[in-house]
């Protein structure tokens, strides 16, 4: 089993790096082989450049993809599950992570495809993961929840992956009330992706 983290988050202080530690235990002890694209670590270039929009805004497939993009796309093949690890900034993912859609998401691979591109393979099993500020209930009942759920799961992830699920690990600013709960259902993600393969 192959396991993609696309991480983004710019410190290790913070709760959701305490997830990434959790999530990256549990996957080891299950002997499966990971790969973290940790964004912020390896300084990923989020923004698109002139040049790449010339290539991505006017669908020029012949146009040379850049390397790093390159290298993000062989991750994204050799891997049977993917899982999005991100706080909630303004109601959806830090900019570094949009920018890795963007980029990576490039046309011809992940959309617009031809015969003659290389396309994204269909990944087995998606999985968002956001720590969240404001408790789950409360993104429920202001409808960000559900909007963050469309964006994440039926537009980026969308028919790439056959098998989604998103999980809001919310009402961190009161950790102490939802740090356990919040560990197991870690524990069951990890479950589920045993259970899908
Ligand atoms: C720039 C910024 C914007 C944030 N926006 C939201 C938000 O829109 N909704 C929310 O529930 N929490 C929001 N938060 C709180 C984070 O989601 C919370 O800090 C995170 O769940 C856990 O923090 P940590 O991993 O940074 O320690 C925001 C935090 C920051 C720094």
């Amino acid at each position: 089993m192959n396991i993609l983290i696309v991480y983004s988050h710019p410190n290790e202080k913070s709760y959701t790096f305490q997830i990434l530690k959790q999530l990256k235990s549990l996957i080891l002890k299950q002997n499966w082989n990971l790969e973290i694209s940790d964004l912020y670590a390896m300084n990923f270039q989020s923004d698109m450049s002139a040049i790449e929009y010339e290539r991505e805004g006017f669908a020029k497939r012949e146009l040379p993809i850049s390397e790093d993009v390159l290298t993000e796309h062989e991750k994204i093949e050799n891997a049977n599950c993917i899982i999005f690890l991100y706080p909630v900034w303004w109601s959806d993912c830090p900019a570094k992570l949009k920018g890795w859609f963007d980029r990576v998401y490039s046309v011809g691979y992940a959309y617009g495809q031809t015969d003659e591109y290389k396309k994204m393979k269909t990944i087995p099993h998606g999985i968002v993961i956001c720590t969240a500020g404001h408790p789950n209930e409360f993104l429920k009942e202001i409808g960000i929840a559900q909007s963050m759920q469309n964006i994440m799961l039926d537009d980026r992830l969308g028919k790439r992956f056959e098998n989604k699920e998103m999980l809001i690990l919310g009402g961190t600013l009161e950790l102490e009330k939802v740090m356990e709960n919040h560990m197991q259902e870690i524990e069951n993600v990890v479950e589920r992706i045993k259970k899908n393969f």
